[in-house]
């Protein structure tokens, strides 16, 4: 990369601040991208962050933290919802624009105060995060934004007022299998939604997004060319921007310590893992948001029993509504001695890429996605809410290495899903070929002349010219 240290005449090395919604989705890229910036280039980094979800700045000594006063009430920081949280924040932060533009100056104008300290090139927010990028705007501060999911959601997010405008949204219960083909291969029941959170706060939120995206220096996906060539292409049309980087997967290009997991990782799975045979572990996790009932908790605990494959299974704390911890049905443990591990969270990353799992069971964020297409791992798709339907639509249709398990969970039916990916037959085995020929071309982009390696320079070429 070249001028990382002359930053376009001035002596001082350059600083990049960065601020991620601080929900583990959206954390984890942020820090990867930061961790990347950080060590290809040299690039000093300052985490601005909200005491909700704070990070802990004593697991990265290689930033500089800046903790930025949210706002977000009591009641609704416990509701742990989203959307919720991302409108209240704002709105907090545009009730009182003052604590943002402080915390903002402070981590800009302080180190102008130091003649050696780097200068603040731009700061990269989360595309949640419309009124910092308000506040910096102020501040004559760049803002490069940061989209967590993929090309096809923000497409998706960018085509919302189409969607209501032809009567696809709010969606109709008869509608949900219909096509969109304005967006394919999306179906209604694709499009972006949440069970929880009224219709009427989604759009908001998406409204928000688009202006933020709109109105930014540049834009990075966590994405990569090779898995959405298409959306890619259309996106670059349809947003007039100055810069549209696909620069993923981003926890391929920083070291794994950047990662910032919000609960401790349990790498006991990982010496369990060594025990058993290559390929024949699922790997069950339903990401740090989706939950489910207890009725619905005690069919996957037997489908899994049942499927007589061996399993790792992450019950998270609050996995099961209205309960902390959730109790395993009596006699699942001694069902499922030696091939069968329960864990509150793991090292997902790791996992992925340990030899003995073969497939995932997951609720499809776009970051377990993204990591499963990074080890070349085939999934099985159990959507939540938010844009998991259209990753596991991408996942079956488009990339075909995996397939939704639909409909009521019943033991019955997630034992049949078991077998047919882990079982040796004839559908699971061509997923998984498919998913090791995906693998490859993660493995291409992130080569010293691949798509995303190539990205990440361009970034810090542009970041440096701001
Ligand atoms: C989801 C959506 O993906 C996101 O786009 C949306 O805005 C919010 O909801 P989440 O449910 O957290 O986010 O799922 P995912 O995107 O898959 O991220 C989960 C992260 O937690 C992954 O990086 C995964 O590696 C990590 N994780 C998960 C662990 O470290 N340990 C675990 O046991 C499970």
């Amino acid at each position: 990369v070249q001028g990382v240290r002359d930053g376009g005449g001035d002596p001082r090395p350059r600083r990049v601040l960065v601020f991620p919604l601080p929900f583990q989705g959206h954390i984890d890229p942020m820090m990867h991208l930061a961790g990347a910036l950080h060590a290809r280039a040299g690039l000093a980094v300052t985490v601005l962050h909200t005491r909700f979800n704070a990070l802990d700045p004593a697991r990265h000594p290689e930033f500089r933290f800046v903790e930025v006063p949210d706002g977000v009430p009591a009641g609704v920081a416990a509701t742990g919802r989203i959307i919720d949280v991302i409108l209240a924040m704002n709105a907090a932060m545009e009730a009182s624009p003052a604590a943002v533009l402080g915390a903002l100056a402070s981590a800009m104008i302080a180190e102008d105060e130091d003649e050696e300290a780097p200068r603040a090139a731009c700061l990269v927010i989360d595309s949640n995060l419309l009124s910092v990028q308000r506040a910096a705007e102020k501040l004559g501060l760049p803002t490069m934004v940061l989209r967590t999911g993929s090309a096809a959601c923000l497409r998706c997010f960018l085509a919302y007022p189409m969607l209501h405008d032809k009567g696809y949204l709010p969606s109709q219960e008869s509608q949900l299998y219909m096509p969109v083909p304005e967006l394919p291969p999306l179906r209604v029941r694709d499009l972006f939604q949440t069970k929880i959170s009224s219709h009427e706060m989604v759009r908001e939120v998406i409204a928000r997004i688009t202006e933020t995206v709109r109105n930014c220096s540049g834009l990075i996906i966590n994405t990569f060319e090779a898995l959405e060539p298409d959306e890619l292409q259309k996106l670059r049309g349809e947003l007039d921007l100055p810069l549209l980087l696909a620069a993923g997967p981003l926890h391929k290009l920083s070291s794994k310590t950047t990662g910032s997991s919000l609960l401790d990782q349990d790498y006991s799975c990982i010496e369990w893992l060594d025990t058993q045979p290559p390929g024949s572990v699922l790997y069950v996790s339903f990401g740090s948001l989706a939950a489910m009932d207890s009725g619905e908790f005690v069919e996957v605990a037997w489908g899994l029993a049942n499927s007589g494959h061996p399993f790792l299974w992450v019950v998270r704390p609050n996995l099961v509504q209205d309960t902390d911890i959730a109790q395993l049905p009596d006699g699942f443990e001694d069902a499922v001695k030696g091939r069968g591990m329960v864990i509150q969270w793991a090292p997902q990353q790791e996992v992925l890429a340990h030899r003995a799992v073969g497939g995932f069971w997951t609720h499809c964020g776009w970051n377990s996605t993204l990591e499963s297409v990074g080890e070349g791992v085939p999934m099985i798709c159990r959507p939540n809410a938010v844009d998991q339907m259209m990753n596991a639509r991408y996942v079956e249709e488009v990339w075909g290495v995996g397939f939704e398990l639909e409909g009521e969970l019943e033991r019955g039916e997630v034992e049949g899903a078991v077998r047919k990916l882990m079982g040796g037959g004839r559908e699971g085995a061509e997923m998984t070929e498919r998913a090791e020929v995906l693998r490859r071309k993660v493995a291409e982009c992130l080569d010293g002349s691949g798509s995303s390696r190539t990205a990440i320079d361009k970034l810090v070429d542009y970041m440096l010219s701001l």
